[in-house]
């Protein structure tokens, strides 16, 4: 990769809602209690009831299936679990868990009740994911050392655990799989208030003095996503220290998002690159997904998962059979003129 390529990776961007560097593993941040979880209010009630029926049956939970796009607070809430069920947590991810060796060493070295976190299980191999469906139903594996003559077969009973599977994708998991989660949680993306009230709790933690208004103009600049609006805090924070008071006020914050080039709305460079693309290059769409990734130099799934949500969300592109199509209120944001639109198509003048 070149180092052009690298700076302009969707990831290492501050708006970019996957972990970077810097959102550190054991994060003061992360809520530790469903009381202190703000939004996500259907996800949350249900889960303190499924929790709550757990514990006066004084049973594990059943495993649970974490979805939506990331920076939501999957691992968070995997984390919440654990501390409200009293159990350990063990986090690994699907492309770490190379072999069923590997797993089986995981689940053997688990107590009863413990939370396992596998945070992209969408991307564990077959050959794992054999593993994973005696577990999950039966407690129990069967693994198989040795080969001919000297190979033996265990049948190997395991605690009573409880997987959280988080995946951005939970129509890419198998059927076998998805049907071994008791409990399937939709993370949907935060609005406004709920990523201000945040933004306070973290500025609280953080010692960073802010005013409301201040901590709704990052909120509203943080694509629904509480990862981004902790980053940006701490962003602003370093801008009104250098520059101001130290502070954070809707000038503080206002002045540093523009130097950072995060506009009202969230979008960055990036974001507006590609919608760029999509009206110079396409004339608004429909345009396929392989075609605007190989455009713009970005990676498929990066597109629909980490860019996309957050456009569909603000009414910015729709997702057509056909292909990805760019809406007016996208065009009037970006400055471009919009003589009309014809046949559900715009036709678009590009003045820039
Ligand atoms: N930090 C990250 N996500 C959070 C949430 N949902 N509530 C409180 N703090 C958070």
């Amino acid at each position: 990769m070149s180092e052009m390529d690298f700076e302009n990776r969707y990831e290492d961007r501050i708006v970019a809602p996957t972990e970077i560097m810097g959102d550190e593993g054991d994060n003061p941040l992360r809520p530790r209690s469903l009381k202190d979880y703000i939004g996500q209010e259907k996800a949350k009630q249900n889960l303190a009831v499924f929790m709550a029926a757990a514990k006066q049956r004084h049973e594990s939970l059943d495993h649970v299936l974490l979805y939506g796009p990331p920076g939501l607070g999957k691992t968070t809430l995997s984390g919440i679990i654990a501390n409200e069920m009293g159990v350990n947590l063990r986090i690994t991810s699907g492309p770490a868990i190379e072999k069923p060796g590997d797993l089986a060493a995981i689940l053997t070295n688990l107590n009863d009740g413990d939370v396992l976190f596998i945070d992209e299980i969408h991307r564990i191999s077959r050959a794992v994911e054999e593993i994973l469906y005696p577990a999950m139903e039966d407690f129990a594996i069967d693994i198989v050392t040795g080969k001919g003559q000297m190979a033996a077969a265990y049948h190997l009973p395991l605690p009573r655990f409880t997987l959280v599977g988080a995946t951005t994708r939970a129509g890419q998991l198998t059927a076998p799989l998805r049907d071994r989660f008791g409990v399937c949680l939709r993370l949907e993306l935060y609005t406004p208030e709920e990523l201000a009230k945040i933004v306070t709790r973290s500025a609280g933690i953080l010692n960073i003095p802010i005013e409301p208004d201040g901590a709704l103009e990052i909120a509203s600049r943080s694509r629904g996503t509480p990862r981004i609006a902790n980053r940006m805090l701490k962003r602003v924070r370093d801008f009104a220290q250098v520059l101001s008071n130290g502070i954070i006020t809707l000038e503080t914050a206002r002045i540093a998002l523009e130097r950072l080039e995060i506009d009202e709305l969230g979008l960055d460079a990036n974001d507006r690159r590609m919608l760029s693309a999509i009206v110079k290059f396409y004339r608004g769409g429909p345009v396929g997904l392989e075609t605007l990734a190989a455009a713009i130099g970005e990676e498929a799934v990066t597109i629909e998962d980490v860019i996309e949500p957050y456009l569909m969300q603000i009414g910015f592109l729709n997702r057509t059979p056909r292909g990805r199509c760019i809406t007016k209120a996208a065009c009037l944001h970006l400055g471009y003129d919009l003589p009309d639109a014809q046949d559900g198509q715009l036709k678009i003048e590009v003045f820039s």
